[in-house]
């Protein structure tokens, strides 16, 4: 709203904001300032209350203390839910998966307000305004097939599609890019261009640093749920944010890469899926760390299923430690020593039934047994709360249930779970998706860890420097066959990127 800059109402004003849960003041005090048009940034450690703060400002938590105003107007917060918030054009993009599986991405965006012609839904309506929308997202998507077949990034699409209904003025994007590669995620910097030039603001919320310098205009820190720190970007660097973030200053990010390699643990051989990989060779040693890089469609998450007995496989063959050996199910792969970390760990990785302690030595309930028939719950409970405290997890008991843990704390159990076990190999699926600076710098360390202890790592992830960092290997897969592997001086952001897009370099 370039037209009237000189007394610009702040669309969202929040003072004093303390938010208590049973047993856990998830925020006390904080302020929060969000202008027309601008890109806040909204960064701290996981469970600093990022997403809390952004259930208040949407209606979804009720603030304990504090005052709430929208576009000038005080709130009246014990009455306020999420449709008044909607109907003052407040919209979120949630951290976590809210669509529905078995529907498709139309009725994924409209649902709950479907248009009416003559009693009637008009699905031709509706099926022209989902496509004007993502024409706008300049995104090719297939809205009519159910969106569990769709994949990960496009199901965020939809998600922001359905966020952008309603013309919000307010929109609250968490962890949107969390799923996302670089392609995708410039497109929605792109994207972000456009709202801000409308005069939206945009809350957003993410672990990867180097985002906040690309599209944001202004940051807020949070850290335990408290107020740190807020003001304009430009006039901070990289270091000063996560010195605000975790309240210390990182040096080396990346421990080094082990170059004393042992045996041939893990060997695939021709590997071959219909429609997902075909024809892959790798290998991984004792002690090493290789990486899969690919675009989203590569066949990564597919490839690091097959391996773990979760992917049907046509032809070729695994073998560990040079023995062929058959997966067709995980707890074949589990007894062969292997231990996934998978993509989406919400689906795959926890059952949210359960609590930390359950989650976290769930595949390795044998290990405690007394005389081989009593389960040792005394033992048990002593494993997960050694290794969970080692992983730093935020919580207040091993008796919580992991579905209200913050998405990073999550992530640690499902890491944890493999470290009680005697894992050999560990297959990595985006491991550091959604987890802050601090907790990904002491996943880095405890890679590296695992290669001292020569353990055989397979490491999927999207951030190349990631990959470049933490590997010693690195197999870039297109469109499911392998294209190249770099390793020493050919290790650079740029090989990778000519490789990821298919461009031979
Ligand atoms: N419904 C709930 N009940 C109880 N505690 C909760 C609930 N939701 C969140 N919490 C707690 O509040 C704190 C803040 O969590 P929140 O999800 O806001 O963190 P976050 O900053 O979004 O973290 P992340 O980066 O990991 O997503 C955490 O300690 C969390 O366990
Ligand atoms: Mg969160």
């Amino acid at each position: 709203m370039g037209e009237n800059k000189t007394d610009v109402t702040p669309l969202i004003e929040i003072k004093n904001c303390t938010m208590e849960f049973p047993g856990v003041k998830a925020l006390a005090d904080v302020n929060f300032t969000l202008m027309p048009g601008e890109c806040h940034a909204l960064v701290g450690e996981n469970g600093a209350g990022k997403s809390t703060l952004s259930k208040c400002i949407t209606g979804e938590n009720r603030m304990t203390k504090g005052e709430l105003f929208v576009k000038g107007e005080q709130i009246k917060i014990p009455s306020y839910s999420v449709r008044e918030s909607q109907s003052r054009g407040i919209a979120i993009v949630h951290q976590e998966f809210t669509l529905m599986s078995d529907m498709n991405g139309v009725e994924n965006i409209f649902v709950g307000r479907y248009e009416k012609k003559h009693g009637l839904i008009d699905w031709k309506a509706l099926d022209r305004r989902a496509q004007e929308m993502l024409d706008f997202l300049q995104c090719d998507i297939n809205l009519h097939i159910p969106v569990k077949h769709l994949r990960t990034a496009e199901r965020q699409i939809i998600q922001l599609a359905k966020a952008l209904l309603d013309d919000p003025s307010i929109i609250i994007f968490d962890e949107l890019t969390a799923v996302l590669q670089e392609k995708d995620i410039e497109n929605i910097f792109r994207i972000i261009g456009l709202l801000k030039q409308k005069g939206i603001g945009i809350v957003y919320i993410s672990h990867r640093l180097n985002e906040v310098f690309e599209c944001c205009d202004s940051y807020t820190v949070l850290c335990d749920g408290r107020y740190i720190n807020s003001g304009k970007v430009k006039d901070i660097d990289n270091g000063q944010l996560v010195k605000m973030i975790i309240g210390r200053e990182l040096a080396n990010v990346y421990p080094p890469v082990n170059e004393d390699l042992g045996e041939v643990i893990l060997e695939v051989k021709n590997l071959t899926a219909p429609k997902a990989f075909r024809d892959i060779s790798l290998q991984v040693r004792a002690g090493e760390v290789v990486g899969l890089a690919g675009l989203l469609g590569a066949g990564k998450t597919e490839l690091v299923q097959a391996i773990f007995g979760n992917h049907k496989i046509v032809s070729g063959e695994v073998l560990v430690k040079g023995k062929p050996v058959h997966c067709r199910k995980p707890f074949q792969a589990i007894r062969l020593g292997m231990g996934l970390v998978p993509d989406e760990r919400r689906t795959l990785g926890l059952n949210m039934k359960f609590d930390i302690k359950d989650n976290t030595t769930l595949p390795s309930m044998k290990l405690f047994r007394k005389m081989g028939i009593f389960q040792d719950h005394e033992a048990e409970s002593k494993a997960a709360y050694e290794i969970n405290e080692k992983m730093n997890l935020a919580y207040y008991s091993l008796w919580q249930n992991v579905k209200k843990l913050s998405g990073g704390n999550q992530q640690k159990i499902v890491i944890a779970k493999w470290l009680l076990r005697d894992t050999e190999i560990f297959l990595l699926d985006e491991p550091t998706r959604g987890i802050d600076i601090g907790a990904k710098f002491e996943i880095y360390q405890l890679i590296h860890e695992l290669t001292k202890q020569k353990k055989a790592v397979i490491l999927v992830s999207p951030e190349m420097e990631e990959l470049i960092g933490l590997c010693n290997r690195i197999y870039i897969m297109y469109e499911g066959a392998i294209m190249d592997v770099v390793e020493g001086e050919r290790k650079t952001q740029e090989v990778i990127i000519n490789n990821l897009l298919g461009v031979n370099a």
